[in-house]
């Protein structure tokens, strides 16, 4: 059910990456939500985007939802039409909505942050310390100066926290899994690259993969270089083209077929679909390497083709 909210407070972490109070009109409670959640907000032409709450420890007001948003001057116009907005300005979002929640094991968690994706680790990291849970976070970002929370999250967590810089201290992720212990339950946010490694490791160090929880914080469906394909609906016969640019879903929907999906960035698992042939090129975090090699399943979300056509089961 979307939701009217209003930019309560505006203040900047780093040169692009800007932190946003939002509250109801009226100043009425808000939906609860817990670690992991995000919200959807509804950006008129450039679609929606998600952006993950932010709690602090200590910090916990029922009236009041956090954000933060990266400016990405060469994307796609959402983040920058978010740091265009004003103290006062109002605006629709769908959620909370939960799809990388902490899971209740007894072991230690790790979480394991990329850029701006350490934004849901920040509320990880205050759920598991006000429950007194083991954890760790390791924060990587480019360099130190583009690193947005270092200081708050130090005084909050002290040296639970780990900082890593690729120009200087770079995270060494073999390393790092070599580390865990066999009930580490391992939560990863940031770019494709990252958890992509991250995942890696993980795996060759032993880590089971459900163990392992992902959250995708950049879209992965466009890339340069890529080509138009067909696909084709089984149940129909019907063929449609996906040019570059467009995602399957793009195609499908424009052409009136009921489709189930949600996150739109290759992570929730909600779009998975049967592939009866043809070939994908995966492009999500859901799918394990051996599904992915399979070729029998895919994320319509993103995921593209290799082949010249594929065959789905809708
Ligand atoms: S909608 Fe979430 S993986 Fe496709």
């Amino acid at each position: 059910m979307p939701q009217t909210l209003i930019i309560q407070a505006i203040r900047d972490e780093t040169d692009r990456i800007r932190v946003f109070d939002l509250t109801a009109p009226e100043g009425a409670a808000l939906p609860n939500w817990a670690a992991g959640a995000h919200l959807t907000f509804e950006l008129g032409e450039v679609g929606t985007r998600c952006y993950s709450l932010i709690r602090w420890p200590g910090v916990d007001d029922p009236a009041c939802y956090t954000i933060a948003v990266q400016r990405e001057d060469d994307g796609d116009g959402g983040s920058r039409k978010m740091h265009a907005l004003a103290v006062g300005d109002r605006i629709t979002a769908q959620g909370p909505k939960n799809d990388f929640e902490l899971r209740d094991h007894p072991g230690p968690a790790l979480l394991l942050a990329g850029g701006i994706g350490l934004t849901p680790m920040i509320s990880m990291a205050t759920a598991l310390h006000g429950a007194n849970r083991p954890f760790r976070l390791v924060y990587a970002a480019r360099s130190a100066d583009v690193m947005g929370f270092a200081n708050p999250l130090q005084s909050a967590f002290g040296t639970g926290v780990t900082l890593r810089y690729d120009d200087t201290a770079p995270l060494d992720l073999d390393a790092l899994m070599g580390t865990l212990t066999p009930d580490t339950h391992l939560y990863i946010c940031g770019p494709k690259g990252m958890i992509d490694a991250a995942r890696t490791a993980a795996t060759a160090g032993g880590q089971s993969e459900d163990q392992i929880h992902i959250e995708l914080f950049t879209n992965s469906a466009s890339v340069d270089g890529d080509t138009a394909f067909e696909v084709e609906i089984s149940s129909t016969g019907a063929v449609y083209t996906v040019p570059p640019g467009k995602t399957i879903i793009d195609v499908l929907e424009a052409e009136g077929i009921d489709l189930i999906y949600d996150c739109q960035r290759g992570d929730c698992g909600i779009c998975q679909t049967d592939v009866i042939s043809g070939t994908p090129d995966h492009r999500d975090v859901v799918l394990s390497d051996a599904e992915k090699a399979s070729g029998t399943l895919m994320q319509i979300c993103v995921s593209r083709a290799k082949s010249d056509r594929l065959v789905l089961d809708l």
